[in-house]
């Protein structure tokens, strides 16, 4: 079955515990969205959240990368470094939380609005908001997974925007990235079928205009081509006998991206 690993009952206790504290470290971290503050000050709450609730941070020295969270501001698609840069009004930031607890990963992202957005970014965000639940809607055991990327491109596309093809969902477990690879575009009725057991991520990455990526000199953050915004939601979730079990659910709605103060 493409090496896709089956998890347990028992397993998916494990995976629901270290997805529990991924949502949860993502949850609290969105109080801290605001303009003034750095990505490096979220990459501290993350890192020292993670740590105190004896987990550990998968980000830190995976493949080389450097810090604890995937900070990605505006047109940065994914795996944005923290640092230095100071969040201004208007910006759209993600923030990508991956936890091990207990040998099991759990990995969530949201995007979340700095101060007030503009109207091509509300858009853009909310769309790609959408696209992951309509993803995570074609999730069951009859699917297969060209119906979840159809799903995504098809609601992307109707409003303008464009699908990332250089990054994917992902098989999650014991190990960060498992088969399968799960596109954000496809065609219905292809592809791996699903089965209940599975569990893996799917992250939608939407482009306000092309969907082509660049990679920094830094070997690690991802950029839109044409300079302009990119959005991205993430759940790992995992097929029942009859859909979907969203394990990275939040506590309650999100600051600066489901609910504002
Ligand atoms: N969390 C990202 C994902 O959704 C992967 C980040 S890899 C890192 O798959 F090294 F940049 F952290
Ligand atoms: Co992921
Ligand atoms: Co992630």
């Amino acid at each position: 079955m493409g090496g896709i690993i089956i998890k347990s009952e028992r397993d998916m206790e494990g995976m629901r515990a270290a997805c529990r504290l991924a949502a949860l470290t993502l949850y609290e971290s969105a109080k801290l969205i605001e303009p003034g503050i750095t990505t490096d000050d979220i990459n501290t709450f993350v890192h020292d959240f993670t740590v105190a609730r004896g987990a550990v941070p998968a980000p830190l020295n995976y493949r080389g990368y450097p810090k604890s969270v995937c900070t990605s501001v505006n047109e940065v698609i994914c795996h944005g470094i923290p640092g230095p840069r100071v969040l201004k009004d208007g910006d759209i930031i993600n923030v990508d939380v991956t936890s091990i607890l207990d040998g099991w990963h759990g990995d969530v992202s949201a995007t979340f609005y700095v101060g007030t957005p503009s109207e091509t970014a509300r858009r853009l965000v909310e769309v790609t908001r959408e696209c992951l639940r309509r993803g995570i809607a074609a999730v069951n055991p009859r699917a297969r997974l060209g119906d979840i990327g159809a799903v995504i491109a098809s609601h992307a596309e109707s409003h303008g925007f464009s699908v990332v093809r250089d990054f994917v969902g992902h098989g999650i477990g014991r190990s960060f990235h498992e088969a399968p690879q799960v596109l954000h575009f496809g065609k219905p009725g292809r592809g791996q079928r699903l089965q209940k057991g599975m569990t893996f991520t799917i992250e939608p990455m939407i482009n306000e205009g092309d969907w082509r990526s660049l990679v920094l000199d830094d070997n690690w953050t991802a950029v839109t081509a044409d300079g302009r915004l990119s959005a991205q939601f993430e759940h790992t979730i995992a097929v029942t006998a009859t859909g979907a079990e969203i394990l990275t659910a939040f506590p309650g709605p999100l600051l600066h991206s489901e609910v504002f103060p």
